[in-house]
């Protein structure tokens, strides 16, 4: 996140008394002698975290529909979120589960929907942000390349896959907030199958360009078919399952 090294960091920690006392007690009184063994103690310590059910529940409509599901209060899909699921996990109809499936089997309990590659999926400047960052319109970014230790050309214009649960109540979307919503984000894939998706909903106009055009992965983004407004409607219902049940009441 931009820190310029591990010493930059642990003083962050260090900032904070809380923080500090709760580090002596789990690590011991020494542990801020040494950067690297303090900063090896934060990464521990949110990977702890990380695991807890408090930041990883798995208690959405998608788990609770599971049969492996054991806690209280399962879920039985409605017949518009199955076709989404079943649209989502298929090779013939989407691409989706390309990039959004970490396991093996589709449909598991603990998917994280993101296989943790990079890629570019076509996804054009958001001028607004642009112009109110003030890089101005020529500036391009270059997501993976743009890191130091990146040199391959084939790197350009790629972004992580993010996980998509909880991505009903997480817009605007993509790496640059691009897009306001989710049926959106649905068409706009939709468009690299089916002639008929032209304009951008949200603008009104033609889809504009990709940032960077020349390493889309149209390989996987074209592989599929078309899929009818029902279709992405169910997308769109599948999606909203994959909220955590704390926040369903955000959901509109
Ligand atoms: C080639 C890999 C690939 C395929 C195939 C793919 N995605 Fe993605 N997806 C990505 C990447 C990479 C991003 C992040 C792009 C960015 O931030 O610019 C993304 C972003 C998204 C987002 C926005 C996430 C956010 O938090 O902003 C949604 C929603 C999404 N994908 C859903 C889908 C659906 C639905 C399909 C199938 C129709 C699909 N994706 C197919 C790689 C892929």
């Amino acid at each position: 996140m931009g820190m310029p090294d591990k010493a930059a960091t642990v003083n962050r920690i260090l900032e904070n008394s809380d923080y500090v006392a709760a580090f002596q007690h789990h690590f011991g009184n020494a542990v801020f002698d040494d950067t690297d063994q303090a900063y090896a103690a934060m990464a521990e310590s949110i990977a702890a975290f990380e695991m807890t059910t408090e930041f990883a529940p798995f208690d959405s409509k998608y788990d609770r529909s599971r049969s492996r599901y054991e806690g209280d209060d399962p879920y039985i899909m409605t017949t518009q979120e199955s076709l989404g699921e079943t649209l989502f996990f298929s090779e013939q109809f989407t691409n989706c589960q390309l990039c959004h499936q970490l396991k093996s089997l589709p449909g598991r309990q603990e998917e994280l929907f993101s296989n943790h590659g990079y890629f570019n999926i076509g996804v054009p400047v958001n001028q607004a942000v642009r112009a109110a960052n003030g890089k101005g319109a020529s500036h391009i970014d270059h997501g993976l390349l743009d890191n130091p230790a990146v040199t391959d050309m084939a790197h350009d214009g790629k972004f992580k896959v993010p996980s998509l649960r909880n991505i009903a109540v997480t817009g605007p979307y993509m790496h640059n907030g691009l897009f306001a919503d989710l049926t959106t984000v649905v068409l706009f894939y939709d468009k690299f199958n089916n002639v008929t998706r032209t304009l951008n909903p949200e603008t009104g106009l033609a889809w504009a360009e990709a940032e960077v055009a020349g390493t889309v992965a149209t390989d996987k983004l074209e592989e599929g078919g078309a899929l009818s407004d029902a279709e992405v409607a169910a997308m769109v219902a599948f999606l909203k399952t994959l909220t955590d049940q704390r926040y369903e009441p955000l959901i509109e």
